[in-house]
């Protein structure tokens, strides 16, 4: 199998698929050649079987990332035989018209001429399709039985449900899930020597958006708590699972040196981007009703926020980790309704040029209203009122149609106190130190620093300390949808979500969400595609005495 990165440029390839392992599991002999390392998970991941639910097979989601993280976990030796992928849907096909269309998904993000097909065969083999409604108790009996079936035949009781639907359809299936008396564990062996069947494990992982605001956050998390114990909800943020963000911890926390200046002595100010050169592609409906505050920087931004900013955790178990976050959450100062424009900005894209090629303006995408005030880009500043963070900007962006695709955290540190070199160094005078976490792609990071050009003359010039996982560890990262999958599967919540953080992050954009929606004109700019964004997201950050950095390939590295 090869898989081709598009996201580096490289290519990860794998050699001859082995036989079913000794354990069971779907085991591909695994070498990326071009890395020359084993299966990322370096044959530590041992998930139960179960069997995976998802509702909103036919969907984007589903197609363009969770089917394929599928089939790499299947590359990837890390899939227990038992595992069976069990669809929920409205329409009628069949279990083949199942298996089919995931192999089709599977193609079209590969290349079908690069897939392995016997990797293939063996994760799709015999999939099982529930035709049903989401509201339609009967469609949920229908998949008891089925479940119940498989729990005999391998997935020893485990079930996992993954909701990829429209947020909309949440509330109802969790509920349908709890009348069927589905949110309780399955079972298996009923026969086995105790009397008892044994219990297996039930889990519901849930997309993003948790709610359209503060109240339906709220709302939603309370049908989930009447049906679900808190333990076995996962709220899916795949940023948190990207390898880069990952390494931020590693980064801050195994390293003696950065966190003695990670706070407002030494840092001047924090930009977090996330730009897309995408469009809206086939999800017109769903971003008109979302926008780019809601789809991007409410869930990813702020959780990428949050880990930059909190306090190092007692430990590393999922509640050290999240109970930090909870807590820079909370030191968040609230957004003033009064100066809005001060804090956040809203822009929408016109006809132009992004991936080298003409694109329409938003307004003209496919299902997108011909007059449309949603925005797709959104920059915020946000303050932190503790001891840490007192007086250090940080300034959040994402947009579609943007430049470069491109997602980034950069600590601006201060200027050293006294100007000694002022005279010598190039062009624009000393530029501060920047470290930047390169999240995507090109994941790695680099600290900017001021050095001595070789010469007699003291000339100076800023120069690059970098890693990247590509060229120093020859290693390329994986899909974020590959680790939520085997975590969710194994139980470790570290990376999910909790409630009260989701809830939270809208409380943190609750007074823009406010102000925006009542004058919807007057707060909308716009920026031509293929650009940096809006001119009014320039002035925002102007206004702090700070300009947006401009990431082309190459001067991140
Ligand atoms: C999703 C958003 O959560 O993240 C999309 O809904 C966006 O609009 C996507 O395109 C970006 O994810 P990634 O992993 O491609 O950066």
């Amino acid at each position: 199998m090869t898989v081709d990165d598009g996201a580096v440029g490289g290519r990860l390839s794998y050699d001859e698929p082995d036989d079913l392992s000794e354990d069971g599991g779907i085991h591909v002999a695994g070498r990326g050649k071009a890395a020359g390392s084993a299966s990322p998970f370096g044959g530590e991941r041992h998930p139960d079987p179960c069997s995976l639910v998802m509702f909103g097979v036919t969907g984007d989601l589903a197609h363009r990332k969770l089917i394929p993280a599928l089939y790499d976990l299947g590359c990837h030796g890390v899939l227990p035989l038992g595992t069976t992928l069990v669809g929920y849907g409205r329409q009628e096909i069949s279990d083949e018209d199942f298996g089919d269309l995931m192999r089709t998904a599977i193609d079209d993000h590969y290349g079908a001429e690069v897939v392995d097909g016997s990797t293939c065969e063996r994760l799709l083999q015999a999939p099982r399709y529930v035709q049903g409604q989401f509201d339609d108790p009967e469609g949920y009996r229908r998949l008891a039985a089925v479940l119940e079936e498989l729990d005999g035949a391998g997935a020893r009781g485990n079930r996992m449900f993954y909701l990829a639907t429209p947020p909309s359809q949440f509330e109802v299936i969790v509920r349908q899930l709890g009348d069927a008396g589905l949110a309780r564990p399955g079972a298996f062996d009923r026969d086995h020597a105790a009397g008892e069947p044994r219990p297996g494990w039930t889990r519901v992982v849930i997309e993003k958006p948790f709610g359209r605001d503060l109240q339906t956050a709220h709302e939603l998390d309370a049908v989930i708590d009447k049906v679900f114990d808190e333990r076995q909800v996962y709220r899916i943020d795949h940023y948190l699972a990207k390898e880069t963000v990952q390494n931020l911890l590693v980064l801050r926390f195994a390293n003696g040196i950065f966190e003695p200046v990670w706070n407002r002595r030494y840092v001047d100010f924090v930009e977090i981007t996330a730009a897309e050169t995408l469009g809206v592609e086939h999800r017109g409906p769903y971003y008109e009703e979302a926008g780019a505050l809601r789809d991007m920087i409410t869930p990813h931004l702020i959780q990428l926020f949050s880990l930059v900013a909190m306090e190092p955790p007692a430990s590393f178990d999922a509640d050290g980790v999240r109970d930090e976050k909870m807590k820079v959450l909370r030191a968040v100062r609230p957004i003033p309704t009064r100066s809005i424009e001060d804090w956040a900005v809203r822009a929408q894209y016109v006809q132009g040029r992004a991936d080298g090629k003409d694109v329409p303006a938003y307004r003209g995408e496919e299902r997108v209203a011909p007059d449309s005030y949603t925005e797709t880009y959104a920059a915020l500043k946000l303050v932190v009122d503790n001891w840490r963070w007192q007086g250090v900007p940080f300034y959040l962006r994402t947009g579609k149609r943007m430049a470069r695709r491109v997602t980034e955290i950069a600590i601006h540190f201060k200027r050293p106190p006294v100007a000694l070199f002022r005279d010598a160094a190039a062009g624009g005078g000393l530029q501060p130190n920047v470290l930047v976490l390169r999240v995507q792609p090109d994941e790695g990071f680099s600290l900017t620093i001021e050095s001595k050009r070789p010469g007699h003359a003291v000339a100076l010039q800023p120069v690059a300390m970098d890693f990247s996982y590509g060229t120093t560890l020859n290693e390329l990262p994986f899909s974020a949808y590959e680790t939520v999958l085997v975590d969710a599967m194994e139980g470790d919540m570290t990376l999910f979500t909790r409630g009260d953080q989701a809830e939270e992050a809208w409380r943190i954009v609750g007074p823009v969400l406010d102000a925006w929606a009542k004058r919807p004109e007057r707060d909308l700019s716009i920026y031509e595609a293929g650009s940096w964004g809006p001119e009014s997201a320039d002035a925002l950050i102007a206004r702090g005495g700070h300009s947006w950095r401009r990431p082309t390939k190459g001067d991140e590295r």
